[in-house]
């Protein structure tokens, strides 16, 4: 059986996307496993949106080389935005990959290679554990060594050559014995014995491993960005905008609420410009769709543009709450309208306030999150306090704060930049300080209350975590099989980042 591992970064987009390729190669009869160490196909799924993401992947890749080394069968790829525009780059600081897929227009062919590449591996593996010693074994740690062994051996008609089928079928039937019984088992040479012990040691050991948690759902409804804020690499990673079928969609959360999910949530780089691709609905018609499938579950959805948010999306999660979550993530990116202008995004800081205003009123203590860029190119002191300005107007109850990275092709990476690093660090810090004040408020604001909260899994320090309908963290103390459960909890105390409670019900 052939093992493998996936490593995501960036996005629910991309984790989204690493879920149905997990999917995919298990339909395939393929195994995941939890450790890169343990599999016969790594692949990484990239985040492109900021340097610090980048260069985080190219020392998580070097790690890879040794392996490939040792183990001359196994594949190593890229996808995801990253791969979307760096593939030769990527090829040439990397002699042990094996592919390289970008996000979206990629997929499918990475998906046909998928088929291909691990029909080899299962052979290449059979051939290297009958004989680990032999000439299989690698000497620079690329594909290449392997190709070599591959026309030595005169068994390239098995790796894809020759139409698939039977031939393929017949040589591994001479290399492993069709039956799986004990005392055929004991017949295995001593390396396909311990190959087989070691898929399933290692499964084992994930599944004893993996502690109970709640089951929830991601959903790509579309993907692509047709926005081109002027600092961000998306259009470019993954294209233009592009829904998936509202039918596909509302099957897909049928299917999972089925399985057990407790949570779904709905997800596009631009979530509320979503367009049904045969009926033209749009999206308040898709969450409403989504909300009146039967079963107690949460909805969400990550994220949306301002710009698109409209009255009858705030309708629909009000005649629909609590089972449309109301949490809100509500980028505004920057206080300062000559910023905002600069950035492209088609708002004004007034006109954010007042659709904050609409969210106000009509889902009250809805929790609202948002992203904040500090060190735009030019921004000034006076413009960071205009961001400021909103903070502590809207009294956000999450900030994800970013300092501004140049990317390639994006109109922004071409502004002249004279604010230093250090000075963009300390806006960063001061944001970041402010909103801690800002939340602590915000929480101790539910002190005495009762939440319904979602249980989510235990923590290494023994609580157990649950979510409220803002996505507000809860610890509260109980038994495992509360894990995945909707429960009652009476607010104690609470923190910048965690609030304590006691279970009611
Ligand atoms: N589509 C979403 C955001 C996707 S990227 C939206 O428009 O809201 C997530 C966040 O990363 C953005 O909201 C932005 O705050 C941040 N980001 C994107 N490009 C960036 C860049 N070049 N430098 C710093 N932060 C960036
Ligand atoms: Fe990037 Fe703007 Fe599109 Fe969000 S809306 S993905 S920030 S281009
Ligand atoms: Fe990163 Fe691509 Fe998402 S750049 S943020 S993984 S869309």
């Amino acid at each position: 059986m052939v093992t493998f591992f996936i490593k995501t970064y960036g996005c629910l987009a991309n984790v989204a996307d690493s879920e149905g390729l997990a999917r995919y190669l298990i339909d395939l009869g393929c195994a995941q496993v939890s450790q890169a160490s343990e599999a016969d196909l790594i692949m990484v799924n990239t985040c492109a949106i900021r340097d610090k993401a980048e260069s985080k992947l190219y020392s998580y890749l070097g790690q890879f080389a040794p392996l490939k080394k040792q183990k001359p069968y196994i594949k190593i790829g890229i996808i995801g935005c990253v791969a979307s525009y760096r593939k030769k780059e990527l090829y040439q600081s990397f002699d042990h990959l094996s592919f390289v897929y970008g996000a979206r227009d990629e997929m499918p062919v990475l998906q046909s290679y998928l088929v291909d590449a691990i029909e080899k591996i299962a052979v290449l593996k059979q051939l290297f554990f009958q004989d680990p010693d032999g000439d299989l074994g690698g000497k620079n740690g690329q594909d290449r060594d392997v190709k070599e062994l591959v026309a030595k051996r005169n068994i390239s008609k098995f790796l894809g050559g020759s139409p698939r089928g039977n031939a393929l079928e017949e040589f591994l039937m001479e290399a492993v014995p069709s039956s799986t019984s004990p005392e055929k088992e004991q017949s295995l040479n001593i390396s396909e014995y311990n190959l087989k012990k070691h898929i399933q040691d290692g499964m084992k050991k994930a599944q004893n491993n993996a502690s109970p948690e709640v089951k929830r759902s991601y959903i790509n409804i579309m993907t692509g960005c047709n926005k081109y804020c002027s600092y961000c690499i998306v259009p470019f990673t993954r294209g233009r905008e592009i829904s998936y079928p509202m039918k596909d969609i509302i099957s897909a959360v049928i299917k999972d609420i089925e399985m057990g999910s407790r949570e779904v949530t709905l997800i596009g780089q631009n979530v509320n410009s979503y367009i049904d691709p045969e009926t033209e609905a749009r999206f308040p018609e898709l969450l409403k769709q989504v909300a009146q499938i039967p079963g107690e579950f949460w909805i969400r959805f990550i994220s949306p543009h301002p710009q698109d948010m409209t009255h009858d999306l705030f309708d629909v999660m009000a005649q629909y709450r609590p089972k449309i979550t109301a949490a809100l993530h509500f980028p505004l990116q920057s206080g300062s309208n000559r910023i905002l202008q600069l950035m492209n995004r088609n708002y004004t800081s007034q006109e954010f306030l007042e659709k904050i205003g609409w969210i106000r009123e009509k889902l009250p203590g809805a929790a609202i999150s948002t992203d904040i860029i500090v060190g735009f190119p030019g921004e000034t002191e006076a413009e960071f306090l205009e961001t400021m300005a909103v903070v502590e107007q809207v009294r956000f109850d999450l900030i994800y704060p970013f300092i501004y990275s140049s990317r390639p092709n994006t109109k922004a990476s071409l502004i002249a930049d004279n604010c230093l690093l250090v000075e963009k660090t300390r806006r960063l810090e001061f944001l970041r300080k402010r909103q801690i004040e800002i939340a602590v408020q915000c929480n101790s604001a539910h002190i005495g209350k009762n939440l319904k909260v979602l249980v989510e899994k235990r923590l290494a320090r023994g609580k157990l975590l649950s979510r409220t309908e803002g996505n507000l963290r809860v610890l509260v103390d109980g038994s495992d099989d509360l894990i995945g459960q909707f429960v009652t909890v009476h607010i104690k105390e609470t923190g910048p980042a965690n609030m304590i409670g006691i279970l009611v019900s």
